[in-house]
């Protein structure tokens, strides 16, 4: 019994040591014109990104971590700015080993309850694949799990493809959702899960499954995920180490690995930067698994959603020159539907979603998947950026199902534009 829990509290020390890496790092809410940001994305971990204060057009708000030792210069910076910022945290090790006693709570209280997933708390990559598959043995005529193909460490990417029809009728239109292409958006996959849930589980609306088939791929990005579980919670990249500088800064930026205007960013070629595109466009195997769903469901394809956190945002193309595609008018007529049902559903403390072109809503930005599935002919296609209330993307697991349920309500308002404009 004494070995055992001295097992244990070393078990619960080396888990909470974890987080020594942030202890006294604070984060700041910083306001400044889209310009300043655009560049200091590569240098500085912008933990979040959103319109400032409404009417102030250009004008950016940013979630910061600043450490100890860069802490005075980064602030002396913004001043010289004339760039306003307010502290929002002390110490960001503590809010990192909260987060970690609640997910810890919330599953042994789920297992008691004999449920395989719950809707208050985070599952690790291996949890949600027997999740997936699971499924796909209690659900043969609908769910298909497809081992898409392996991480750069070795990790079984699945998706789930959902179909009363197996996928064989050319007259219905595909929606591929994604989550996790950024490692530490710990909420986008139950969303995820969800989506699959009310599909096929909880079924509430059979027309979405009668009239749509539906890919859904939970974790893009296993590595980067495990690795944000097991090492570094703010690990947003892949883990992969075929670039160069790969030994000190392993991983790219997903979002940044897509085939359309790659390269033509700057800050985006620096391996070291939190943004790095890769040495090519769809260097991933992870980002290739997104590439291959997508181009083997054309024409089918009609809506496509990457689930990113945070920023209540619906965003479209194009987002690397803030012009619009032809069809940029059914780009926003989809977006404010689904924003508007997901708004209807949100708490009093959110804000509402903005919907609009990336670069015009944010700033410009290169080798996004938004931007590739709509190049290639996906219609309808949107990077999601979830609520995050306070502290961006480390969502407190009691908001969860908040967000799970009012996301589904949007992106069923989604289907069902799909639906009736098809
Ligand atoms: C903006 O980018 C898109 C996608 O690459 C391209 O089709 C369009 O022609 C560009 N527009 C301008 C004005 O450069």
């Amino acid at each position: 019994m004494v070995r055992f829990l001295g097992y244990l509290l070393f078990f619960i020390a080396a888990v909470h040591c974890r987080h020594e890496k942030y202890e006294g790092h604070q984060l700041y809410r910083v306001a400044g014109p889209a310009e300043e940001f655009a560049s200091l994305e590569a240098t500085l971990d912008l933990l979040s990104i959103t319109p400032a204060e409404r009417s102030t057009f250009g004008k950016l708000e940013v979630l910061v971590r600043l450490s100890p030792e860069v802490k005075e210069r980064w602030l002396q910076y913004f001043d010289e700015r004339n760039m306003p910022y307010s502290k929002i945290a002390d110490n960001l090790a503590e809010i990192l080993r909260d987060e970690e006693t609640k997910i810890q709570n919330a599953k042994l209280a789920a297992r008691q309850n004999g449920r395989s997933i719950s809707w208050d708390t985070y599952y690790n990559h291996d949890e949600i694949n027997n999740h997936l598959d699971e499924l796909a043995a209690e659900y043969p005529e609908l769910v298909t799990v497809i081992n898409a193909g392996l991480t750069y460490e070795g990790r079984q990417i699945k998706y789930v493809r959902i179909s009363t029809t197996r996928f064989e009728d050319p007259r219905k239109p595909v929606i591929i959702i994604d989550a996790a292409v950024h490692a530490r958006e710990w909420v986008t996959p139950p969303v995820a899960l969800y989506l699959i849930n009310q599909l096929v589980i909880d079924v509430v609306d059979n027309q979405l499954t009668d009239g749509i088939d539906w890919i859904i791929i939970p974790v893009v990005n296993p590595d980067g995920y495990e690795y944000s579980i097991n090492v570094d919670r703010l690990w947003r990249k892949t883990r992969s180490r075929a670039h160069p500088n790969a030994e000190a800064c392993p991983g790219i930026d997903g979002n940044r690995n897509f085939d359309l205007a790659w390269g033509t960013n700057s800050g985006a070629a620096n391996p070291c930067a939190i943004t790095y595109e890769g040495p090519t466009p769809f260097s991933e195997s992870e980002i290739r698994v997104v590439r291959d769903v997508v181009l083997q469901q054309l024409p089918r394809a009609a809506l496509y959603i990457s689930l990113h956190s945070y920023g209540n945002l619906f965003l479209y193309s194009w987002g690397n020159n803030g012009t619009l595609p032809s069809n940029g008018l059914n780009l926003h007529l989809a977006g404010v539907t689904m924003a508007t049902a997901i708004d209807e559903l949100a708490l009093d403390e959110s804000q509402r979603y903005i919907v609009g072109n990336a670069a015009n809503v944010l700033y410009f930005t290169t080798g996004t998947s938004r931007d590739w599935t709509r190049s290639v002919g996906v219609p309808l296609t949107y990077t999601l950026e979830l609520p995050g209330y306070t502290y961006g993307f480390v969502v407190p697991p009691e908001y969860v199902e908040q967000i799970v349920t009012e996301t589904w309500a949007g992106i069923a308002a989604g289907a069902r534009f799909v639906l009736t404009s098809s």
